[in-house]
């Protein structure tokens, strides 16, 4: 990319050409203010904030008054923000913007993180002048998830433009004219996207916020934030988690330049806030509660018969390691089938030649094939980015044809039909039909030969005709991309997108994802499938299983969860809440859940990321309670010896210590404050009458402390930051400045490790047809559903739609069985069954993990239910 050299209040400063003069002065760290341009919405030119002189070079002595977010940079222009004139112009702004605005700060939410506020202290409006009657509108509902408060509306079209243009939302938009512009629904009701959450941070006031933080509100300085990991899904989005009163309260987005960006999924965002449901506290045996002494001894006993130790695509990467050492390697096994296993590790092996593509790649692709994946369900964050790659090419259109890059409108109306070809290949309807050149259905069986015939073609050889037309749309890509996974619960479409990645050349990339915030981890681990286990366990090595923070009901088929508790003697489980795992284990023990641990986990890039506890004093974490269960202690009592101990005994994942720095880590300042300056009431908080202050939880595990004592926001390094740390700026709208643009002070500093160099892969699974008589299972994955612990958090819950089995008309026909009538899937839980000719002949559709097992491997059987 070419410079530009240009002057900013006197100051020399070189950029990259073709950004507009906002955000490059916000790179550059100049705090202009904004609100209707947002770093990944661009600009609209609609609330004139962002005011600024402009001389277009030497010779231009008067300038004149200017949008720095509507003016591209250019060689030799002299920039004036300090201008009177334009000092003058950002103030009468904000006081126009004001004239019907509540005033309500006192009471609002927002207040202490409004980009309004901050705006307004910035620009010196303190006075109110007007004195008439403020207009007022009336609030929607939306559901359980977000508020909504228009008379705190300034009009920036920020929500629409992301909800509509970015995400895709259709139930939104902005009705009315001149002073009466309205933000929200044409009636009231749930916001339909999976990814309204992130109007709450998006709106720069206090119109959309998290509706459960809201009516349990803490000011945001007197909330600690940690840096933390999504676990609800593989992509491994970077989240703040704020706490209060030893409660996680809020879960924002964490910027992370080539995973979440600005955003993240509602199922990430309100998810998380499962901490609360169905904990578990204390030991077990038999149903019973029992003291440490007891349980310990009676673990003892277990395991001296011999153990099988059962790892977790949700647990990190220190506790399945822990397992590995306490049953041995030869006896380690993953809590899924063999086939999501398999499958599982055939993506590290394929990611590890170096094909693997991040989402900000994905955004970039020029050509995309989807195998068999429903994005939207399984992995909602890499859905948004797919949606982009519309966007993306809109936006080089624009520039190839000088029209300038933030017309955002324009250049989305030049780009129609030169969107990238898009491919959808899956057995039903998809949330990205929309965006799709191709959509395609085809029954899970014949995905991958689909694939196949693609990689065909580009090969040379024969095809059918629709194959023959992707195939020759990747072919004149620059930047192709081939996405698969394991929603189908068949491994078969990973060995096709490898293929057709093969067939187009280096310079094709993959973004395989497998189902989980760990598999990838688990997978590089060395574990095999749970048949393994159970066969162990049948022929006598083995009379113990220990399951480490999985449900097997939610992931592997019934007839094999029922076989490995009638072969075992005895089952212990670890989790942080009661599954269905857990409700029938002999011996359970709890262990933290993800606010309360650190640990780390690594997403489907293969890159590992360090997750720490947000809550102090939690219960342990399941590595510690796993070292506490060896006959000899095998002396972690910290995360870094633990992860010293991995490193010996799993080199490949050596690298997974370098994600974050150490807990001896210390800036000048000493260790990374979680909680901010500001914060107030600390000796009053959870102090139980006590009046001198308690000195701050130690934190063994990080180089972070449970106080405001410390270095503070973004100083820390990146894996470590707790704000974006911008003093005057303190909403979402501060992460600009520490973005990875070209002239951000991120770029090229995202946190995260890859732990895949040099990893061999297993060799394929022969056979990836369900066995068994019945219907071959078809899981359907739910944006708003997580996993096992996710789907308790109860307002994400609400927007959950009713577990579904649904069978082509035909089939139901030929079982018998009628619409409507209530049906179960392998004498699991039962729901009135839904009739669809959209299901593919012989399969069932049923809700993945509550209904179906996630991993396939399995026919099922669809019975009337009594
Ligand atoms: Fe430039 Fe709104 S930020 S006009």
């Amino acid at each position: 990319m070419s410079k530009v050299r240009l002057t900013i209040d006197g100051i020399a400063r070189e950029v990259e050409a073709g950004q507009d003069l906002l955000s490059a002065s916000l790179g550059l760290g100049v705090e202009v203010p904004h609100f209707c341009w947002h770093a990944a919405l661009g600009s609209v030119g609609a609330c004139r904030l962002c005011a600024v002189r402009i001389h277009d070079g030497p010779d231009d002595d008067e300038g004149r008054i200017e949008m720095a977010c509507m003016t591209p940079v250019a060689e030799g222009q002299r920039v004036e923000l300090a201008d009177p004139e334009a000092a003058e112009m950002r103030a009468r702004v904000i006081e126009w913007l004001m004239v019907n605005h509540p005033h309500d700060c006192a009471v609002c939410e927002e207040g202490g993180a409004c980009h309004l506020q901050d705006m307004t202290v910035a620009t010196g409006h303190h006075r109110r002048r007007f004195r008439f009657e403020k207009r007022t509108h009336r609030n929607q509902d939306l559901g359980p998830l977000l508020t909504h408060e228009m008379n705190r509306c300034i009009a920036c079209y920020r929500c629409t433009r992301f909800y509509r243009g970015y995400a895709g939302g259709r139930d939104l938009d902005v009705f009315g004219a001149h002073d009466r512009a309205y933000f929200g629904r044409y009636e009231d009701g749930p916001l339909e996207s999976p990814f309204a959450g992130n109007l709450a941070e998006v709106c720069p006031t206090g119109v959309f916020n998290d509706k459960g933080w809201s009516e349990h509100y803490a000011r945001k300085w007197d909330m600690a934030a940690t840096p933390a990991i999504c676990t609800q899904c593989s992509v491994g989005c970077n989240l703040f988690a704020a706490e209060r009163g030893g409660r996680v309260r809020r879960v924002q987005n964490r910027y992370h330049g080539a995973i979440n960006g600005h955003f993240i999924c509602d199922r990430g965002r309100f998810g998380a806030l499962h901490v609360a449901e169905a904990r578990l506290d204390h030991p077990r045996i038999g149903g019973a509660p029992a003291d440490a002494e007891t349980t310990r001894a009676a673990v003892q006993e277990a395991l001296a018969k011999g153990a099988v130790g059962i790892g977790s695509p949700r647990a990190s990467l220190e506790t399945n390691a822990a397992l590995r050492r306490l049953v041995g390697a030869e006896r380690f096994f993953a809590g899924v089938g063999e086939a999501e296993a398999r499958a599982v590790g055939r993506m590290a092996g394929w990611l590890a030649k170096g094909r693997g593509a991040s989402l900000k790649q994905m955004e970039a692709a020029d050509a995309v094939l989807v195998l068999g994946e429903d994005l939207t369900g399984t992995a909602p964050r890499a859905a948004l980015a797919l949606r982009q790659t519309a966007r993306g090419a809109a936006d080089a259109l624009a520039a190839e044809k000088g029209v300038p890059a933030w017309l955002d409108n324009a250049a989305r109306v030049a780009g129609e039909g030169r969107r990238p070809p898009v491919a959808l290949v899956t057995p039903m309807t998809d949330a990205l039909d929309d965006v799709a050149t191709w959509a395609l259905r085809r029954p899970p069986e014949e995905v991958a030969a689909f694939g196949q015939a693609v990689a065909a073609a580009l090969r040379g050889e024969a095809a059918e005709e629709a194959a023959r037309e992707v195939a020759e749309a990747l072919k004149a890509a620059e930047r192709p991309l081939v996405i698969a996974g394991f929603g189908t619960g068949r491994g078969d479409a990973v060995e096709a997108a490898g293929a057709v990645a093969e067939a187009l050349g280096e310079h094709a990339r993959l973004a395989l994802f497998p189902p989980e915030a760990n598999s990838l981890g688990l997978a590089l681990a060395g574990a095999e499938g749970l048949e393994g286990a159970v066969a162990a366990l049948e022929h006598g090595r083995a009379g113990t299983a220990v399951i480490a923070e999985v449900d097997l009901v939610e992931r592997a088929d019934p007839r094999l969860v029922e076989r490995l508790f009638a072969a075992a003697e005895t089952v212990i489980a670890l989790d942080s809440a009661e599954t269905r795992t857990t409700a029938r284990a002999d011996i359970v023990l709890p262990v933290a859940d993800w606010s309360e641990a650190a640990g780390t986990l690594v997403n489907h890039e293969g890159r590992a990321q360090r997750s720490f506890a947000a809550v102090s004093g939690g219960r342990p974490a399941g590595w510690r309670v796993l070292a506490g269960l060896m006959a000899v202690r095998p002396g972690w009592d910290t995360l870094d010896a633990m992860l010293d101990a991995l490193a010996r005994d799993l080199p490949q994942l050596a690298p997974a210590k370098e994600t974050a720095p150490g807990a001896a880590f210390r800036l000048p300042l000493g260790q990374v404050a979680r909680a901010p300056w500001r914060m107030s009431g600390r000796t009053a908080q959870d102090l139980a009458g006590r009046v001198p202050e308690g000195t701050p939880p130690a934190d063994d595990d990080a180089a972070l402390a449970f106080s405001m004592e410390g270095a503070q926001g973004a100083d820390a390094p990146p894996a470590l930051r707790t704000s974006y740390g911008v003093p005057g700026w303190h909403s979402a709208s501060a992460a600009p400045f520490l973005t990875d643009g070209p002239d951000g002070p991120m770029a090229g500093d995202d946190p995260g490790v890859s732990v895949l160099p040099g990893f061999t892969a297993p060799a394929p699974l022969a056979e990836h047809a369900p066995r068994g008589a019945g219907l071959a299972p078809l899981p359907l994955h739910e944006p708003f559903s997580g996993d096992e612990l996710g789907r308790r958090a109860q307002r994400l819950a609400q927007r959950c739609p009713a577990p579904v089995i649904a069978l082509h008309p035909d089939d139901a026909a030929e079982i018998g069985l009628a619409d409507g009538q209530r049906v179960a899937v392998d004498g699991g839980e039962a729901v009135p069954l839904t009739l669809d000719p959209a299901v593919p002949k012989g399969h069932v559709a049923a809700t993945a993990g509550r209904l179906l097992p996630r991993g396939g491997g399995h026919r099922a059987i669809v019975e009337a239910a009594e």
